[in-house]
């Protein structure tokens, strides 16, 4: 049986790691500090604040940007304590944090690097973000930051040469009509999916704040810089065929299991699924802009997030070297990416009914 690798980053704090090189991911969390803080200020109920608190992050990878995640969270919530009943939460709340990521995740690079000095106490929550992973009302506030553009798998049809679905790109560029709308498919069945099992893990009247990368309205993946990165990845393993280094059928039969929703899109996917309340929807925009335009930092940071995936795929050889391809090519391109589409990266705040 053929079985699709988890989508993991590349783990432990060596040179191609996700740990050292996901500053791009922090530069978003560090930029909607204050928004979280509103947030949770305006958003979340002082009764639920209350002994224990916990928080859950999904999608933690092996850090260092979890920790960010869920300190703002935390330094949110005793604000709005401090200021509301006078009370120092230092006395009165224990916090903990549930750490969760796919199985094959790095967690011991994760737990190793714990902050020291923390005011939480941690657990590992091993397991697919698209089914149930705790108990019923287990936490108070969720995080997902740079983990809503995944799907469960890629959509039926994609990876096979025979179907009219049959996808020649590695991931969903929006120029195809018929494979955009699987992809679409597929995402908004996984995110509901992944809604419905954190509606029954929220205590009622809880948040799940919502950070990444999508899409504005109309704007093609294809025509942004993330997804121009993606096209370079595309070429650089056919290139890698056509020298000997990985077979074509592999090149041909390999789609990525990620949609980057646009706004309209992902509104309705929360609407439709019905269990959470919009509280805030912000366009995070901020110096750092969503990538720094330098080929060898694009590389090296797309090798990071995506390295593991294609390591599983074509083994380690192949995946430096569609890396080290992928600079070139956007070196050679520079201007195209330089005159690319504003992506988007946004702050969802959702509080379940
Ligand atoms: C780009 S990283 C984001 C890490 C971190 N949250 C940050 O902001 O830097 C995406 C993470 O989502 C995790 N992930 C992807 N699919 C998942 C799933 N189905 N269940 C749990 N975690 C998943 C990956 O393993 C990876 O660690």
């Amino acid at each position: 049986m053929v079985t699709t690798p988890q989508w993991i980053m590349i783990g432990g704090d060596g040179p191609e790691s996700y740990y050292q090189h996901s500053s791009n991911q922090r530069a978003l969390l560090e930029a909607a500090k204050e928004k979280m803080n509103e947030a949770i200020s305006a958003k979340l109920s002082l009764n639920l604040i209350s002994d224990r608190f916990s928080v859950a992050d999904f999608g933690c990878a092996s850090g260092p940007n979890t920790f960010l995640a869920v300190q703002n969270i935390i330094d949110a919530v005793e604000d709005k304590y401090r200021k509301e009943t006078g009370q120092n939460p230092l006395e009165n709340i224990e916090f903990q944090v549930l750490f969760n990521d796919s199985t094959t995740n790095d967690f011991n690079t994760l737990f190793q690097t714990l902050p020291p000095g923390r005011r939480y106490y941690s657990a590992g929550v091993p397991g697919s973000f698209f089914g149930r992973v705790l108990p019923k009302h287990s936490f108070h506030v969720g995080v997902i930051s740079y983990a809503f553009h995944f799907t469960s798998k890629t959509p039926k049809g994609i990876t096979d040469r025979d179907s009219p679905l049959w996808n020649r790109d590695m991931h969903c560029t929006g120029f195809n009509e018929a494979v955009k709308r699987a992809y679409l498919n597929q995402y908004s069945a996984d995110t509901k999916n992944l809604l419905d099992a954190r509606a029954e893990e929220l205590v009622p009247g809880g948040l799940m704040l919502l950070l990444g990368s999508g899409l504005r309205d109309g704007v093609k993946m294809s025509e942004t810089v993330k997804g121009m990165v993606m096209d370079f990845m595309g070429a650089s393993l056919s290139d890698l065929a056509q020298q000997g280094v990985v077979e074509q059928d592999k090149v041909d039969s390999f789609s990525t299991p990620l949609y980057f929703a646009e706004e309209g899109e992902l509104r309705q996917i929360i609407k439709e699924n019905g269990k959470f309340t919009i509280e805030a929807f912000e366009d995070i925009i901020h110096p750092y802009g969503e990538f720094p335009l330098d080929p060898k930092i694009l590389a090296v940071s797309f090798r990071a997030s995506c390295g593991a995936f294609l390591s599983a795929h074509f083994g380690a050889y192949a995946m430096r070297k569609a890396f080290e391809l992928v600079e070139v090519k956007a070196r050679e391109e520079f201007s195209k990416i330089q005159n690319a589409k504003p992506g988007m990266q946004y702050l969802i705040v959702l509080r379940k009914i």
